[in-house]
């Protein structure tokens, strides 16, 4: 949530940050602004919207070498003018910019900052009124940067320039992501590496609690007291042309087609010279001492979880929970002896699903994380990590991250089966194969599917999805896909269930989606069809070639049965995205939203 982006060198500041900011507007796009130093002093241009709209307010003539910027997702105050950052201390002297939230602000600014008047309602705003208050004790910016960094508490990505120091961009990052970007003749700050590709792939990795002086041709990273730290820079492996839309007209869409060759990679990724399955052997080890894993994730990639635990309990006989990281923190169920937690996260920087990790850390339990960004935070602090190898997903709405998630599950689940002995007559490597020509024959058939999500969405207020089994959980992906883009009320609910009560929700039209891809209740979920279409519900069916019956609206290409959802999710994603296409929806950037939910 919030993107950074910060820039010293020589020229093309304003350019760099704005371009930069483009590529961080995933992360948040409430509001935005820039600031930079130049000659002639700060100059702080903000605006409540988008990054096109910043680019257009923001005056050509200025000459800095050094800048700021952020887009927004309001945590605290409305989105505005007011409340974007760059913010400024009183007299102009500090600019700041900030992602994360400050959970001691309030009490800040009741011991220090009493005499203070605030323009904007932000924890932001405190952070750089203190710095100003302290400088006024050290005399040194530097000093005063680190001792504010000491007293805060919570979430932070920090990038402050001081006035009158046209040198240093003071930098800390507490739980939040940020990173330097190294180059000849300037350095820059990121939120994501993504943000400055086009100008470096070199980067220096910042450690929570870490104050960082980033000059023209230096970088100086020290511990709050003040020790001096080396570190090795590490290059970037992400191709710059990947964070592009290229001839698309959305990122969702080059995603949902991409699933295709994500498959393959993995594939690629996971196998020996002999075309054998290849895993980390520590990972197998762990995998194969615990009596229980628990699944830690959010959203899509909890999702993808629930039919992880499906895989690994079928192939690999160990029991699995799924839990939502938001719960799992403040309510934990009882650990048996040897719990592995296993976290799937898309960005490994969601803040509910660190929360957990810090927690079982502190229990001495092990980690190990799913994540497509080797290097994020939840991949750092776990002990061991497994790649998704999706590539940077950039749309809010997650598509390949969540088949790449359950790939990697499944590779997880027969390497684990087979270093217990377990006999299978499954290759993951073979099956992944076929799936992956599945969904290119899907991702072909867009038209169809276009004409179905007009046929069934174009007037609707609400939808259901149904399934049984593994056709349940990916009918609570569909779902979530639907709403979080298209605003239509959707909820995906096991077959049997919706009779519960549910079912009083169906009128004369209302939507409802079935998936029938797993053989054993192929009748009991038409079975629950027939139940909504005796009650008005415009039933749309959608089942595995050799279950189809003649009233089905699409038919999936045949997989094998474990890996249904890796196919029948890709129709589900495109319907959604047509709903959306058709409301006139921002697809890419869906209101209230963004990519990488770094706070609780
Ligand atoms: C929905 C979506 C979210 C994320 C969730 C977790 O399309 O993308 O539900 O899945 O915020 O994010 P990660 O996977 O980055 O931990």
């Amino acid at each position: 949530m919030c993107g950074i982006v910060g820039y010293i060198g020589q020229n093309d500041t304003k350019e760099i940050l704005l371009t930069g900011l483009e590529k961080l507007e995933y992360r948040g796009y409430d509001s935005a602004g820039i600031a930079t130093l130049g000659e002639d002093g700060v100059h702080v241009t903000k605006v409540k919207g988008r990054i096109a709209a910043l680019r257009e307010k923001v005056d050509n003539e200025n000459d800095a070498t050094i800048g700021i910027g952020h887009t927004r997702w309001a945590t605290h105050g409305v989105p505005s003018v007011q409340n974007a950052h760059p913010h400024q201390s009183s007299t102009e002297r500090f600019t700041i910019v900030h992602n994360g939230v400050i959970e001691n602000y309030m009490a800040l600014k009741k011991e220090y900052l009493e005499d203070v008047d605030f323009v904007s309602e932000t924890d932001t705003e405190v952070i750089v009124q203190l710095i100003e208050k302290l400088y006024q004790k050290h005399k040194s910016t530097k000093k005063a940067f680190g001792e504010a960094m000491s007293l805060l508490k919570g979430s932070y990505a920090i990038g402050l320039i001081d006035a009158e120091d046209q040198e240093t961009l003071y930098v800390s990052k507490n739980k939040s992501p940020l990173l330097v970007g190294l180059g000849e003749g300037f350095n820059l700050i990121a939120s994501d590496a993504m943000a400055t590709l086009k100008e470096t792939n070199e980067y220096l990795e910042i450690f929570d609690k870490e104050i960082v002086l980033v000059n023209r041709s230096f970088v100086e990273v020290q511990t709050l007291d003040g020790e001096v730290i080396n570190r090795e820079p590490f290059i970037a492996e992400i191709d710059a042309s990947d964070t592009e839309k290229g001839t698309y007209p959305h990122f969702m869409l080059k995603e949902i087609d991409e699933q295709p060759i994500v498959m393959r990679n993995i594939i690629r990724e996971y196998q020996n010279e002999k075309g054998e399955l290849k895993l980390d052997k520590d990972i197998r080890k762990a995998m194969q001492k615990t009596d229980r894993i628990y699944i830690i994730a959010a959203g899509t990639s909890s999702y993808a979880g629930l039919v992880g635990k499906e895989l690994i309990e079928k192939i690999a006989n160990i029991p699995v929970e799924v839990h939502i990281a938001s719960e799992f923190s403040y309510n934990m169920p009882l650990l048996p002896e040897k719990p592995l937690f296993l976290f799937i996260s898309q960005s490994g920087e969601t803040a509910d699903s660190r929360a957990v990790l810090v927690k079982i850390k502190e229990l001495g339990h092990p980690a190990l994380t799913l994540t497509n960004v080797p290097g994020s935070t939840l991949s750092r602090e776990a002990n061991y990590t497994l790649p998704l190898h999706a590539g940077p997903e950039i749309a809010v709405a997650s598509t390949k991250a969540y088949t790449a998630q359950i790939a990697v599950l499944a590779i997880l689940a027969v390497d684990t089966a087979r270093a217990k002995g377990i006999k299978l007559d499954f290759d993951p490597l073979q099956e992944l194969a076929i799936v992956a020509n599945a969904m290119e024959i899907i991702t072909n058939q867009k038209e169809e599917l276009e004409q179905l999500s007009n046929e069934y969405f174009a007037s609707t207020r609400n939808a259901f999805y149904i399934g049984r089994s593994m056709d349940y959980h990916v009918a609570q992906e569909a779902a979530l896909k639907l709403k979080e883009i298209s605003y239509i009320q959707a909820e995906g609910f096991a077959g049997g269930e919706l009779k519960h009560g549910t079912i009083a929700l169906i009128e004369d039209g209302t939507p409802v989606v079935a998936l029938a891809t797993q053989e054993n209740v192929n009748y009991s979920i038409r079975g629950n069809v027939q139940e909504v279409v005796a009650r008005g519900a415009n039933a749309l069916i959608i089942s595995s070639k050799g279950l189809e019956q003649d009233e089905d609206a699409f038919v999936l290409p045949p997989v094998h049965e474990l890996l249904t959802p890796l196919v029948s999710v890709i129709p589900m994603q495109l319907l959604a995205y047509y709903a959306a296409l058709h409301r006139d929806c921002d697809v890419d950037k869906p209101r209230n939203l963004a990519k990488s939910v770094t706070v609780e």
